[in-house]
């Protein structure tokens, strides 16, 4: 039976990386490597950097592939069908991997930026492959430090405040349906519309402040932090120069509403 690692690797720092994911690197055979756009080329030297640090003996092979783009533009929805044909496609991709680049008995992993347990669909995948029924694995899951994790770290704050929830969204969904209900602390991730601004102009702006980052745990990092009236233009600003200079931009917030919690 093929084996698969799923691997989370941290959201950028090398130093991210878990024991728990070293010593599956230790054991693979095959590392899938897959990476979309232009942010293709900086995520893809990173995860080479991290086997040359920790496979010094070079006795594995790596498969790059490249993820297909989704739709962005077909439909307003989170699940649409653009996502489900995206999904899809991915899959066909995942099983072809698998069946012709991982021999019987091989382990195989496939490098999953920050934890695999969010906004990353590798498991459902996996999960697609194995229903169709053409190629037989069996795969395990090494947890992963988020970016959600490192922006609180390198923030040096908590997510939540005292016994009280917090909720990971989109950027899309706070654009669209507005602060939820019922929580205080909002973090936002793939908010390509910079779904903050539209508080930082209410009446009411002075309640809510905002922890920023940007390429967390890379040297290009960008952290912004304070009340979101003051932090708003200048993470507009450095937003866009980031992303005029690199090409690429991936950036989570905190947006944490001051009230009697
Ligand atoms: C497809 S999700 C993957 C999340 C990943 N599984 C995790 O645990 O962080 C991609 C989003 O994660 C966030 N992200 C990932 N790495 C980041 C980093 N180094 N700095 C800031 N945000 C990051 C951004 O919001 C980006 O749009």
């Amino acid at each position: 039976m093929r084996k698969i690692h799923v691997i989370g690797i941290g959201a950028g720092d090398p130093d991210h990386l878990t024991l728990q994911a070293v010593k599956a690197f230790g054991d693979t055979d095959v590392f899938f490597i897959l990476g979309k756009g232009e942010e293709k080329v900086d995520l893809v030297a990173l995860r080479r950097g991290m086997l040359d640090a920790h496979r010094p003996d070079g006795a594995y092979r790596v498969v790059e592939a490249r993820d297909p783009e989704r739709d962005r533009k077909a439909g307003g929805a989170d699940y649409s069908p653009a996502v489900d044909d995206w999904r899809g496609r991915r899959a066909d991709i995942y099983e072809r991997l698998i069946a012709e680049e991982l021999r019987a008995e091989e382990t195989g992993a496939f490098l999953v930026w920050g934890d695999p347990a969010l906004y990353d669909s590798t498991i459902g995948i996996l999960e697609e492959v194995l229903a169709r029924g053409s190629v037989e694995f069996d795969y395990a899951v090494v947890p992963g430090i988020s970016s959600v994790s490192a922006l609180a770290a390198r923030h040096r704050t908590g997510l939540n405040r005292v016994a009280r929830p917090v909720q990971i969204t989109t950027g899309r969904r706070l654009a669209d349906e507005g602060f939820p209900d019922g929580v205080d602390d909002v973090v936002v991730m793939l908010d390509a519309r910079q779904a903050f601004g539209r508080f930082a102009d209410r009446d009411d702006a002075g309640i809510y402040e905002i922890y920023w980052g940007a390429y967390i745990g890379t040297p290009d990092e960008i952290l912004v932090s304070g009340p979101l009236a003051e932090a708003a233009p200048r993470i507009e600003r450095l937003r866009a120069e980031a992303r005029a200079r690199k090409g690429w931009i991936m950036d989570t917030y905190l947006l944490r509403r001051r009230g009697d919690g």
